[in-house]
């Protein structure tokens, strides 16, 4: 069975406004993009900077630290100095309420 964990409602989550939620032992970015909500690891790969007070342009979050970007849709590296890929984790709207698929690791 599927873990969905409630995080905020969908009016909190604000367009281009980035939020982070500690889920585990693991810090999920979440944020919306021309309507979608996506769901990234919210730790940069290059030395743990949190993205959540980065910049968005369009679909990509710029790291606050040292300037790497990643694609928010996917966790794809779309400039240096990271080179390593953010995990993406699955997320979804329902009733007002914007939910992440935990992680079969997570607890
Ligand atoms: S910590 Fe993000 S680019 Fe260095």
């Amino acid at each position: 069975m599927d873990d969905w964990r409630s995080v905020c409602t969908s009016a909190t989550l604000l367009e281009g406004k980035p939020l982070h939620f500690p889920i585990g032992a693991v810090d999920v970015l979440v944020v919306r993009v021309a309507g979608a909500v996506h769901a990234i690891n919210n730790l940069c790969t290059h030395a743990d900077a949190c993205l959540h007070e980065g910049r968005i342009r369009g679909h990509r979050i710029i790291c606050p630290l040292h300037g790497a970007s990643f694609d928010v849709r996917t966790g794809a590296v779309l400039a240096k100095p990271a080179i390593v890929p953010l995990t993406r984790y699955e997320v979804r709207e329902i009733d007002r309420s914007v939910q992440v698929l935990l992680p079969r690791t997570i607890t």
